[in-house]
């Protein structure tokens, strides 16, 4: 019957104290006493989640929980050691949250890779003192009072956590101790930009630090494997932005990274690895991640394509695109899926990007002006063909035109300046590269038929020889057969 009365208290136990199996109620009498002391340390932890999952202060500070005794609580017989500082720090968080053993304890679903996370980041180096590291747990989560990321209150929440991270980074004396080389403007930055801007009306959903960081391996940008290593970067974006649900109460598209996949930024980037492309930061900034205002987007792609830009900031278009609200560059391009630049582009057929806005009556001007560069610029290909083929039918007569080969260069290169001296949107400037590149291949032209003639004439020349040359020698074969035959005769 004892036995009987025994089991239930054990089930009551068990259940009111799932994770600990059979033992009694932590008892707390270090959290008592300091609590009557006014430690604030002690008012901090009946928040903290160690002390609701039933942890006590001696999971940290070791010492005995279990007697009102200061001495006997806090000797160092009971394993107490005072207030830990430096590296022992993280030694005793990773006792536990590197431990899964431990942790499964608490049946807990949370990694257990922090410490060896911290250990190879940027973050791992030793502090100037070379001491201690410079950075430990408690740096980011506190010592007392933690609580989940989750909790508004946690200084690694969304909400927070820009602040966490810029008491040191927008901190210019600190940080100049350890690399002066690294600005200081991240936050300062990430203000203006539309996450930061959402994040101030208290939007937790935007990007902030550790979504485009990570938390505990943070790496440098420079490093391959750092999320926001140029490679990397766009699946960092596109971990939200291409997510319709977690987007969905905005109202923007959700199409970038797949669109920039298929351009032809994303395929050098992504698939040749030519670092020279740009990656979604290029265009929006790091930190002031806002896309380029429709007046901006010229110096935005004008950072690479500076001819481009410069001769569009110069065209007639760029006053009026401004006014009208067209985004430059975009208009023609499209802003993620841009494509490689053809000549169908240009013109006034119904593939012309041209056509969208000119017409014999609306904007007869730069109807006038599409038609004839289109002209103009089919006229040089077909010289530069023409040429080509000139060119081929020499060489295979084995005549020499080394040097008009040489001269096609020049009508390639005057169609690649063509190409990009459209963005003046002037048919007189546009005229004056293409003049170039026909003028040339007018002379390539002369240099190859006359190559051509020669041969003919050569030929010919040589044919005509040849038939004079068999005719003399045959009347002489005659001559001589009939002297021989008049000289028998004579025998
Ligand atoms: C009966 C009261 C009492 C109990 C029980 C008690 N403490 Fe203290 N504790 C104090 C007082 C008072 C101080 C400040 C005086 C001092 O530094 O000795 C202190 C100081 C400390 C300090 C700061 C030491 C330092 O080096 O700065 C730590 C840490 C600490 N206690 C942890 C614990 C832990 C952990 C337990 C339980 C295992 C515990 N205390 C139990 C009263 C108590
Ligand atoms: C999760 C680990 C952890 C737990 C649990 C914990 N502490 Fe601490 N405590 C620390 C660390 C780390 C420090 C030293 C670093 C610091 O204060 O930033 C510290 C420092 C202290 C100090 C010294 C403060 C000072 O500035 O001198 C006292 C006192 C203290 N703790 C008391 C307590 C008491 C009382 C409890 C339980 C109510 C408790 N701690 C629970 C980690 C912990
Ligand atoms: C005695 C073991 C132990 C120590 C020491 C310890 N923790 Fe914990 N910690 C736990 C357990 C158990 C949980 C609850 C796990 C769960 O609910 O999944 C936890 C939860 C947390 C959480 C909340 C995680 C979440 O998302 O729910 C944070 C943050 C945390 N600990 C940080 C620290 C830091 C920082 C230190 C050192 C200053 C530390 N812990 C020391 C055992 C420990
Ligand atoms: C540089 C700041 C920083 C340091 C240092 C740091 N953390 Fe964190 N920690 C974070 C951030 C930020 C998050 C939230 C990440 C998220 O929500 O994705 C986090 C989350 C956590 C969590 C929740 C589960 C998880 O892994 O996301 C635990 C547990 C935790 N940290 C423990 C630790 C321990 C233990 C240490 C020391 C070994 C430590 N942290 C050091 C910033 C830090
Ligand atoms: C205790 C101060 C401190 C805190 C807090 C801190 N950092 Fe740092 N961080 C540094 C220092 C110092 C360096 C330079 C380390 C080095 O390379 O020598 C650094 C380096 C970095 C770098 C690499 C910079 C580069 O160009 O190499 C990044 C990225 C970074 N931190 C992001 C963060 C983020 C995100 C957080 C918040 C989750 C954070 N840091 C919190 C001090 C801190
Ligand atoms: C939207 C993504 C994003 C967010 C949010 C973000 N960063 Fe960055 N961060 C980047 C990118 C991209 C780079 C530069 C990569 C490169 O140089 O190629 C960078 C670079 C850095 C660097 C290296 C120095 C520099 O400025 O180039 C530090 C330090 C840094 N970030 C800290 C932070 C801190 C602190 C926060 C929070 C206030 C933060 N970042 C928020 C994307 C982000
Ligand atoms: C944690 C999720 C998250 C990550 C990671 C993230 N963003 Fe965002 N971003 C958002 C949310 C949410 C908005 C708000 C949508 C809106 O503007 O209505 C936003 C807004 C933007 C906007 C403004 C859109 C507009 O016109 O309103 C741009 C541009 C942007 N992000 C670019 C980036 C870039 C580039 C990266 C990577 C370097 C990035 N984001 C990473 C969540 C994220
Ligand atoms: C070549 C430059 C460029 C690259 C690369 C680029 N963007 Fe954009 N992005 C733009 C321009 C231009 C706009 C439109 C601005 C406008 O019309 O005001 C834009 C608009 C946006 C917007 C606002 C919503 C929308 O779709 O119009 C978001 C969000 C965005 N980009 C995210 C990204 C992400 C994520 C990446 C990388 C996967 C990326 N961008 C790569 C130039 C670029
Ligand atoms: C970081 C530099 C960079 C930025 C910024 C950039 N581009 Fe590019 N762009 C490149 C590179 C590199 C290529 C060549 C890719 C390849 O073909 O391998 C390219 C190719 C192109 C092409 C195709 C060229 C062709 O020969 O057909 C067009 C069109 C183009 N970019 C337009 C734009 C526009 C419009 C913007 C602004 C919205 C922009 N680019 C921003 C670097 C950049
Ligand atoms: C999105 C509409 C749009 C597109 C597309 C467009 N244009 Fe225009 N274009 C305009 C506007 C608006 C003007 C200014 C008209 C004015 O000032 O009266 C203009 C002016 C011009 C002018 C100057 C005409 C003058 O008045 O001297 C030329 C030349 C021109 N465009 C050529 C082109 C060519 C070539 C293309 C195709 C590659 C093209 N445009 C595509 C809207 C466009
Ligand atoms: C009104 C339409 C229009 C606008 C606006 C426009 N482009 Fe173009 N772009 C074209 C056309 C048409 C071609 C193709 C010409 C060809 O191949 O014959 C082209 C070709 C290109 C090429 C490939 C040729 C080269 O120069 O290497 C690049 C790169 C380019 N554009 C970048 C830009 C940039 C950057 C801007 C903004 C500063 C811009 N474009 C604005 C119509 C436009």
């Amino acid at each position: 019957m004892k036995y009987y009365y025994l089991a239930i208290c054990v089930c009551i136990l068990g259940f009111i104290y799932p994770d600990k199996g059979m033992t009694a109620p932590p008892v707390n009498q270090c959290l008592n006493c300091h609590l009557e002391n006014g430690f604030k340390e002690a008012v901090l932890f009946k928040k903290d989640i160690h002390y609701q999952v039933g942890l006590t202060c001696a999971g940290c500070h070791g010492g005995n929980p279990n007697t009102d005794d200061m001495d006997k609580a806090m000797s160092k017989s009971a394993g107490f050691i005072g207030k830990p500082k430096g590296d022992v720090i993280t030694k005793i968080c990773s006792s536990c949250h590197s431990s899964p053993e431990f942790m499964k304890k608490y049946d807990s679903k949370l990694p257990t890779n922090q410490a060896s996370l911290l250990k190879t980041s940027v973050h791992g180096r030793l502090s100037i003192s070379g001491k201690e590291k410079l950075v430990q747990c408690s740096t980011c989560h506190n010592a007392h009072g933690i609580v989940p990321p989750s909790d508004l209150n946690s200084p690694v929440n969304p909400r927070n956590v820009i602040n966490t991270c810029g008491s040191c980074h927008s901190n210019a004396n600190f940080m100049k101790v350890y690399k002066p080389s690294i600005p200081i403007d991240q936050v300062e930055k990430y203000r203006t930009s539309i996450h930061g801007i959402l994040h101030a009306k208290g939007d937790l959903k935007v990007a902030v630090c550790f979504s485009c960081h990570g938390s505990h391996g943070i790496l440098s940008p420079s490093d391959v494997r750092s999320m926001v290593y140029k490679t990397n970067l766009p699946s960092t974006c596109a971990h939200c932005h291409s997510n319709s649900s977690y987007m969905k109460n905005y109202k923007i598209p959700t199409d970038q990274f797949k669109n920039y996949s298929m351009s032809v930024h994303g395929n050098a980037l992504l698939v040749k690895h030519d670092l020279s492309a740009p990656a979604c930061n290029d265009c929006h900034g790091n930190h002031g991640a806002t896309p380029p205002g429709v007046e901006s987007i010229s110096q935005v792609c004008g950072t690479c394509h500076a001819l481009n830009a410069e001769l569009f900031s110069t065209s007639p278009h760029k006053k009026a695109f401004d006014s009208l609200n067209y985004p430059e560059c975009e208009t023609c391009h499209s802003n993620h899926l841009i494509i490689t630049a053809t000549d169908k582009l240009i013109g006034v057929d119904n593939k012309a990007v041209c056509s969208r806005c000119h017409s014999q009556t609306n904007n007869p001007k730069g109807y006038i002006a599409a038609k004839t560069m289109k002209m103009l610029i089919d006229s040089l290909e077909n010289y530069e063909k023409n040429d080509n083929k000139l060119i081929n039918e020499a060489e295979q007569k084995g005549m020499e035109v080394g040097d008009a080969k040489y001269k096609l260069r020049d009508v390639q290169q005057s169609r690649l300046e063509a190409r990009t001296a459209v963005h003046a949107f002037n048919l007189k400037k546009f005229e004056v590269v293409v003049n170039k590149g026909l003028a040339v291949a007018s002379d390539i032209h002369s240099e190859a038929m006359n190559a051509i003639n020669d041969y003919f004439f050569r030929r010919y020349g040589l044919g005509i020889a040849t038939l004079i040359i068999t005719i003399l020698a045959i009347s002489l074969y005659r001559f001589i057969r009939r002297i021989e035959r008049k000289n028998k005769n004579n025998v």
